[in-house]
């Protein structure tokens, strides 16, 4: 596709020498508004070249380069040199583009042969599976296919809390106090039931705490009890999960969870030995960090088992041999920031270059409005209830509005869960937010069922106008404020999903989305499609064609669906 920035890189280059192309490139703005201009090149650096004044230099060289097929406009302003971008140029250039790549458009080879590991979810089993873990799904999601469609090889990884002295607590409360029949008929709810009486009555009873961590290292000798215990566990926990993963449209290349690395950890420890990183204290062993202005890190227990952090060194080392990955992703919550810098630190320690590769992209916190949301007083909202309530609200909606609407009940799955999954990822991910019905649900406004309803509409319009993307279209015709407006937003569209993996913030994508949404509600308003001047209604379901093209793209990155009906 013509690129008009390179086009600005060009025209400076050609009437200055002095500069490379790189350093003239990464000094182009896009200014805060289009009236003044869609890329802008501040002159401070060549004043200094020439010794002349900015404003003078600006000048000079909007004269030699006003001529330039590709800009209607070269303005100098200040210090400044301001590209108007030539409308029926961008507006061409876009829309042949979307004709020729369609769901293609934005996509990329720029990752080809480079591996993107990114591992999101990973709860814990026998725990519920609640709102708080919506984040961590629901982001990861959208940056693996973010990652895929500029063609990263990526590889989902779901890190499974399934080890760790709570699987002794668990095996220990099963046997003395559990029945399987119960358990199967509501797994989590009654396995958590196990887990906080066991926690209750350890409190005055000591020989519990001994027993659990009896049966946690029995667990990691292989003792065939307490493994085919914890297979069944892990088996019924994963069985939940995967009916939210199923509902999100969620799968992953690996459930490698913690316990994968059991037989991994031995070998890590020695290493950590031999390299002298490890100190004992009091039989346990561990990695001082103070240096590096942290606690030190707990690697093995004074019983020989294994912890969290050891889990993690190991995982990153097997994933390296594995995957030889070019980034290893994790998405968890900002609560566990200390925890990833004191592990990859020891990555670092331990003499490995790729410990940099290794990155940690925290979120903030959710809660729901009633301030319900707390595990430990048992208050937990699963996510699937709320996944639920949001399909059935969504119903209720589409009763009101469109009562004959064909597949009602999978629309409102489309729906109901798109707009969860939009709320989560329309803020940058560091911010915490409230969870609110009203907002998520709404039609109006910046919100997921909005997106969707334009892409729906514009359907629609595509079918009633009997569109022909075979069809030559004279684009001159579209030279409006808004339908410019519009192209200039789908032209921005694949940098958009650029910057979105660069820094990893898919609600970038969100955000643009929901600009070419509104973009095109505004045109849509003031501009009827179906008209009977023939080339004029041919130029607009083109524009119109392309807006739905990219809408449905950007919910598809987000992870939502795009209903072709509402
Ligand atoms: N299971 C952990 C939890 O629920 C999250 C795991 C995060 N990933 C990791 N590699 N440590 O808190």
């Amino acid at each position: 596709m013509l690129n008009f920035k390179e086009e600005v890189v060009k025209a400076i280059k050609s009437q200055v020498e002095e500069l490379e192309e790189d350093e003239i490139s990464v000094q182009i703005e896009v200014p805060p508004s289009y009236e003044m201009g869609d890329y802008a090149f501040p002159v401070f650096r060549l004043a200094k070249i020439f010794r002349k004044s900015p404003p003078s230099i600006a000048e000079e060289l909007a004269n030699k380069i006003s001529d330039n097929p590709y800009f209607s406009k070269v303005e100098n302003k200040g210090a400044y040199l301001n590209f108007f971008v030539d409308k029926s140029k961008l507006v061409e250039t876009i829309l042949d583009e979307i004709k020729e790549e369609r769901d293609k458009f934005g996509s990329s080879e720029m990752g080809k042969g480079k591996t993107v590991i990114v591992e999101y979810s990973s709860p814990n089993i026998a725990k519920p599976f609640h709102i708080g873990h919506i984040r961590t799904t629901v982001i990861g999601n959208a940056l693996f296919k973010i990652y895929t469609f500029l063609g990263y090889d990526t590889v989902a990884i779901n890190h499974l809390g399934d080890y760790g002295t709570q699987f002794g607590m668990l095996i220990s409360a099963y046997k003395r106090w559990g029945d399987k029949d119960v358990i199967e008929k509501d797994p989590i709810n009654e396995l958590l039931k196990l887990y906080v009486r066991f926690n209750e009555e350890a409190d005055n009873n000591e020989e519990l705490r001994n027993e659990a961590r009896h049966w946690f290292k029995e667990l990691e000798n292989k003792n065939e009890e307490a493994l085919k215990l914890w297979e069944w566990i892990r088996e019924i926990s994963l069985k939940e999960f995967n009916k939210v993963y199923d509902m999100l449209n969620i799968k992953f290349d690996s459930y490698a969870g913690e316990s994968f690395y059991s037989d991994k950890m031995p070998d890590i420890i020695e290493e950590l030995k031999g390299k002298g990183l490890m100190k004992e204290s009091e039989g346990a062993y561990l990695v001082e960090l103070e240096e590096y202005d942290m606690p030190p890190a707990l690697i093995m227990k004074s019983d020989g088992s294994t912890l969290y952090t050891t889990r993690d060194i190991a995982a990153a080392v097997y994933r390296k041999k594995t995957y030889d990955f070019y980034k290893n992703i994790y998405v968890v919550a900002s609560q566990q920031n200390l925890h990833f810098k004191q592990w990859i630190k020891i990555i670092e320690l331990m003499g490995y270059k790729w410990a940099n590769d290794c990155i940690h992209i925290p979120f903030g916190m959710v809660s729901l409005e009633d301030g319900t949301l707390s595990t430990r007083k048992g208050r937990v909202v699963f996510l699937e209830d709320v996944l639920n309530k949001a399909i059935s609200n969504t119903l209720d909606i589409i009763n009101e509005r469109n009562p004959n609407l064909e597949n009602k009940e999978e629309v409102a799955k489309q729906v109901g869960i798109g707009a969860v999954i939009f709320q989560e990822l329309f803020n940058q991910r560091i911010k915490d937010y409230v969870f609110s019905w009203d907002r998520t649900l709404s039609f109006e406004g910046e919100t997921g069922p909005y997106v969707q309803y334009t892409h729906a509409r514009i359907n629609s319009l595509l079918e009633r106008g009997d569109f022909d993307l075979e069809e030559k279209v004279d684009y001159s015709l579209l030279n409006s404020e808004s339908e410019i407006n519009i192209a200039r937003l789908l032209y921005n569209f694949p940098q958009v999903i650029v910057d979105a993996m660069e820094k990893n913030e898919p609600y970038f994508v969100t955000r643009q989305i929901v600009e070419i949404a509104k973009a095109y509600n505004k045109f849509y308003n003031s501009s009827p499609v179906i008209v009977d001047h023939k080339e004029l209604k041919k130029a607009r379901l083109m524009l119109s064609f392309a807006t739905k093209t990219v809408l449905n793209t950007g919910l598809g990155l987000l992870g939502m669906e795009a209903p072709e009906r509402m």
